[in-house]
């Protein structure tokens, strides 16, 4: 009976023989999207590469195999395992390689639309802005676009290093998973409707992170994967090479009991997931003393001499990266998710760097503390260094990396390099003291009924910043769309201007008051420092 109504679905949609089919069959398998009544069909949980277990645990991704059944594609698939994740949460499966498509209905094969490929962050660790909804940005784009979200391995799943991993597995797995998707989308996106001739990526966070890795992969390899590209608040944190990370890998194995066997590689792939988990959490940076706590994101992509070849930043110094249009921007306080709340004084905020850039000098630290005053707004049930050490960690670790790419773009390409700053301010989290904190641009991309978690309430259509969701979306949907944040921004929003090094001018993105601005004197000579010393605390 199911079988049959089943058949009834496929032969009723044969008829629209122009549209694209719900049912889509990539040989591999075949897929039954959703056509929702908004216009947008869906297609969730796609299987894009072989389940990564047994053998494939610590391997680059391998391509599915063929499943004759139907999939009846109209549930997500499970996000990959985190860093301290419950090893029963139901919603994470270290099989997790699945990957959602969203296209107009009426599209065809024919139809070539741009396409968006969104790379989700979670600080490396974890898979953070899993299941958002492309519904908000086609709609938004007069249904001229497809966009494409997926899962990739994180954590040590993603990102174990060794010398042992360099000999029998690879490293950097997770980037090579997102690169598998970008290789899936180049193979099979024309059939949703997409044309891989026009692919933006795009991300936040660990997510914009991926962007910068991805640009500057195999010192700067343009296999023709992306056209363009958007980072939105870019992490950049410390970077190991892989000898360098082995106290990581020596450490899971003797918390496995892995220490005792001879090939301790083949043992950790035979441990189970759920021991894994129970085994999964973070460890201070080698030889910091009594005083450390461990890192904020501990598992991270190594340099590698493949993929990675060097400090990202050096490889845009020095030209070494895919020349596509880009935006890069950050949000005003994108350090106050991180800082811990409790920061009484400079001596816990330097603790807290050292914790996570564990190779800065004292004179570094000290600069640092210079450059950083004490920041004078209090907020109730906080240390009063708190926004302090939030100002010096965003900078350091998002807004100023940001500025330097935008820069390097500037310089060795003439296709369009933008910048942001998102300053719209949600009266709960300025209120709270998160200021505009990291990544809250992404509800306005998106839109509110979008994203997962809890976006601000203030950017639903009732709210008071509901105004900024047609602005950011016109500008990133121009992009993809065009790759101008000009063309098809919405009526009467600013034109946002190129970025140009001897000026720093960037859009300022605010309810009703956005604008170019120059960036403030003061903060253009904190990142120049920042930039021109952040290789030397192996950043
Ligand atoms: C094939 O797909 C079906 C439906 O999703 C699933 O139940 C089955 O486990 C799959 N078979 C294999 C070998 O993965
Ligand atoms: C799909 O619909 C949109 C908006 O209604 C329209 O602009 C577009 O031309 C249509 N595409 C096709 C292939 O019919
Ligand atoms: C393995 O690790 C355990 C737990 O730390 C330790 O007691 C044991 O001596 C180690 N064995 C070897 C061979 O290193
Ligand atoms: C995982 O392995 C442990 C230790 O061998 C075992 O006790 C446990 O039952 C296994 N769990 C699962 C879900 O297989
Ligand atoms: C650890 O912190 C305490 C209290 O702040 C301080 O007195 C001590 O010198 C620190 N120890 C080291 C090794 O940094
Ligand atoms: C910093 O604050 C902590 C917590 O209140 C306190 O224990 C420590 O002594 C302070 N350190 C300095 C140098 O004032
Ligand atoms: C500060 O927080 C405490 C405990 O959460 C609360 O009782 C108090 O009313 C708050 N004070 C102000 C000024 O908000
Ligand atoms: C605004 O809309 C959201 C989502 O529909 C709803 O949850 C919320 O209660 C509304 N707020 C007000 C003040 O009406
Ligand atoms: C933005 O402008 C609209 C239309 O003039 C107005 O209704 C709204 O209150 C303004 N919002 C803010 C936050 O200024």
């Amino acid at each position: 009976m199911v079988q049959l109504s089943l058949l009834l679905l496929v032969s009723a949609f044969a008829h629209s023989a122009l549209s694209v089919y719900p049912l889509v069959d990539l040989g591999y398998s075949k897929f039954l999207g959703t056509a929702q009544s908004n216009g947008v069909t869906s297609w969730w949980g796609l299987r894009f590469a072989a389940p990564p277990l047994g053998n494939l645990r610590f391997s680059a991704p391998q391509a599915p195999l063929y499943n004759g059944t139907l999939q009846i594609a109209n549930t997500h698939g499970p996000l990959c395992l985190a860093t301290g994740g419950a090893p029963t949460d139901p919603t994470t499966s270290e099989d997790c390689l699945f990957l959602d498509v969203y296209a107009p209905s009426n599209a065809t094969a024919a139809s070539k639309l741009p396409v968006f490929i969104w790379i989700q962050g979670g600080g490396f660790n974890a898979n953070s802005n899993g299941n958002y909804r492309g519904d908000g940005m086609i709609l938004a784009s007069g249904m001229d676009m497809v966009v494409v979200t997926f899962n990739y391995r994180v954590s040590l799943y993603g990102f174990l290093a060794s010398q042992e991993v360099v000999a029998g597995g690879n490293t950097n797995v997770g980037l090579l998973d997102q690169r598998f998707a970008m290789e899936w989308v180049q193979k099979y996106i024309t059939a949703f409707g997409g044309d891989p001739g026009h692919v933006t990526i795009g991300g936040c966070s660990a997510g914009g992170a991926s962007i910068t890795f991805q640009l500057t992969a195999y010192g700067g390899r343009d296999d023709g994967l992306f056209h363009a590209a958007a980072a939105e608040s870019a992490s950049v944190f410390t970077i190991l090479t892989v000898e360098q990370s082995q106290y990581q890998y020596d450490a899971l194995v003797e918390r496995v009991g892995c220490n005792t066997t001879a090939d301790t590689l083949a043992c950790l792939r035979e441990v189970n997931a759920t021991t894994l988990q129970a085994n999964n959490y973070n460890i201070p940076y080698p030889g910091l003393g009594p005083n450390a706590s461990a890192p904020l994101f501990m598992y991270d992509a190594v340099i590698d001499g493949g993929f990675i070849q060097d400090f990202s930043q050096r490889q845009f110094a020095e030209g070494k990266f895919v020349k596509v249009p880009v935006i890069y921007g950050d949000d005003t306080n994108g350090g106050t998710d991180f800082a811990p709340q409790s920061t009484a004084n400079y001596s816990q905020m330097d603790q807290f760097l050292i914790d996570n850039y564990p190779t800065m000098t004292p004179d570094q630290i000290t600069a640092i503390n210079y450059m950083y005053p004490e920041d004078m707004e209090f907020f109730n049930g906080t240390g009063a260094f708190w926004r302090t050490a939030s100002n010096a960690y965003g900078e350091m670790a998002y807004l100023c990396p940001g500025m330097y790419v935008s820069t390097a773009y500037a310089t060795y390409s003439t296709l369009g390099s933008w910048n942001y700053r998102y300053n719209v301010e949600d009266p709960t989290q300025m209120a709270e003291g998160y200021g505009v904190p990291h990544t809250v641009e992404t509800a306005a991309i998106w839109g509110p009924q979008y994203v997962s978690g809890s976006p601000p309430a203030s950017y639903w259509p009732n709210g008071t910043n509901a105004d900024i969701v047609p602005v950011m979306q016109g500008y990133w949907t121009s992009f993809i769309r065009s790759y101008s944040p000009n063309t098809h921004r919405v009526l009467g929003s600013a034109v946002w201007q190129e970025w140009v090094p001897t000026t720093q001018d960037r859009i300022m993105v605010q309810t009703n008051a956005t604008a170019m601005e120059t960036v403030d004197i003061n903060e253009q000579a904190r990142c120049a420092y920042l930039t021109a010393n952040s290789v030397f605390w192996e950043q």
